[in-house]
């Protein structure tokens, strides 16, 4: 009897998760899945069960056989799987907009992946992570983590470091990049190579191979001029340091604003948190607008409001991943994997995001030309704060993590930072056992407004 492939999907009551549902209906001829199980938490269950609702829809209009499984047990749905997907958001919206409004009130950047917001986020994050690939060693082993709970390279590498599964990490950043160069160049999807290379949220495009020509700088002409398709939704339209790219020879990815521009972002989050709220405010309201949508019993399609979203196309690159591991398609994609060398300068077994080939054995990542010696300081200097922040979240060490957020170039240090840090682990408590001895050996940083 063919083997029933089985997909799970951890934060299945994502509000992205009918782009997934969209992306393995488009991919159903070549990745035939008999399983779909959503798996979420008790505060998820009223979403995860909309989400399953509207999937059935979709796929039913399609005539597909693909049985849709809800469940709050996560073992259960984990039980000989094949591919895991795992896209939750640790401590919901309510924690993305804590670490953005903490930021902000200790005078840093407050976003959900950079800063003292991405510290937050992965010391939320990767514990859980590391406790669903103990499931998965424990109830399938052979299957494959595809990571796109943010901050993807973090949460990567803290599986790559410290279990057995076969991870890869995701992010819808490069897609938006491939998207925008092809409409560029008039390229249609496959009729050219994209080279990337960096880390999660922190790559530059280092390669356009189109027609026997390499036109990146055609590319970074048009971005320049001010025609710049390759910005995700959440960021919102912003003007580069035209002095600082013209003679960059590579196209750095739109969060590279938060670092060569750092004072303006700064300004323009306290701006809007002052006015329609916080990123994670705006979004929390637009959630709501969207599971409405979702209920309608008539709606059997992705709606286009889930275009508005930041991590629009995510899908793309989990049902390509997907299909492209299993049919050993070695497509080029662009995956958080183990370094290898791909970029010299950073260790081999640090997580990085670069342009792979995908085999049926996973990512083969595409070595990059050494970066200029200025851009591959910040990538070292971002990927010692990272492997830092992977160890204070996975110990609980504080020095370790005071030791990564002084690396990073958008993190206030000093007073400011242990004020920051204190408030974010009170502010967490729920969300960050492992700080909790923090809060019983240290009464002041208990007491709120201190
Ligand atoms: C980007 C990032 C994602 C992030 C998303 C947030 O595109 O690549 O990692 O989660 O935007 O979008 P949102 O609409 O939730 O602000």
């Amino acid at each position: 009897m063919n083997h029933k492939l089985k997909v799970v999907v951890i934060g299945g009551g994502s509000s992205y998760t009918p782009e997934l549902i969209e992306g393995l209906i488009n991919r159903y001829h070549e990745f035939p899945i008999a399983e779909l199980w959503l798996v979420d938490i008790e505060a998820g269950k009223e979403k995860v069960n909309i989400i399953a609702e509207l999937a059935q829809r979709m796929i039913q209009k399609k005539g597909f056989n693909i049985d849709v499984k809800v469940t709050l047990d996560r073992r259960l749905a984990l039980e000989n799987a094949d591919f895991v997907c795992s896209q939750f958001r640790a401590g919901c919206l309510d924690g993305r907009i804590r670490d953005e409004r903490i930021s902000l009130k200790y005078g840093m950047i407050g976003q959900e992946t950079n800063g003292l917001g991405g510290f937050a986020n992965a010391c939320r994050t990767i514990p859980i992570t590391l406790d669903i690939c103990k499931d998965m060693e424990e109830l399938c082993p052979d299957a494959w983590l595809l990571n796109f709970t943010n901050p993807s390279g973090m949460v990567t590498e803290a599986v790559l470091k410290y279990t057995d599964i076969k991870a890869v990490g995701l992010c819808n950043v490069p897609v938006i990049m491939e998207k925008g160069i092809a409409q560029i160049i008039g390229a249609g999807e496959g009729e050219f190579i994209m080279q990337v290379a960096g880390l999660n949220h922190m790559i530059w495009v280092r390669k356009i191979l189109h027609k026997g020509a390499d036109k990146l700088n055609l590319v970074m002409n048009e971005i320049l001029n001010g025609n710049d398709p390759l910005v995700p939704a959440n960021i919102p339209p912003f003007e580069w340091p035209k002095d600082l790219l013209k003679d960059m020879g590579m196209i750095p990815c739109a969060y590279l604003r938060y670092y060569y521009t750092s004072d303006d972002i700064m300004k323009q989050e306290q701006a809007e948190a002052d006015g329609e709220g916080t990123r994670g405010e705006v979004v929390k309201a637009m959630e709501k607008r969207l599971f409405d949508i979702y209920k309608n019993p008539d709606l059997a399609e992705k709606p286009k409001e889930l275009e508005k979203r930041g991590g629009q196309y995510y899908s793309e690159a989990a049902c390509e991943l997907m299909t492209s591991i299993y049919n050993d398609k070695r497509t080029v994609m662009h995956v958080n994997t183990r370094n290898h060398g791909a970029i010299s300068g950073l260790p081999d077994d640090c997580a990085v995001e670069v342009s792979s080939i995908i085999t049926k054995s996973g990512p083969l990542p595409l070595n990059v030309e050494p970066f200029p010696d200025d851009t591959l300081r910040l990538i070292q200097l971002m990927k010692a704060y990272e492997t830092l922040t992977v160890e204070a979240a996975v110990k609980g060490d504080l020095v370790a993590a005071k030791r990564g957020l002084i690396l990073n170039p958008i993190v206030n240090t000093g007073t400011i930072l242990d004020e920051a840090l204190a408030e974010t682990v009170r502010e967490n408590s729920d969300d960050m056992p492992q700080f909790r001895w923090i809060l019983e050996q240290n009464p002041t940083v208990n007491r709120a407004g201190e």
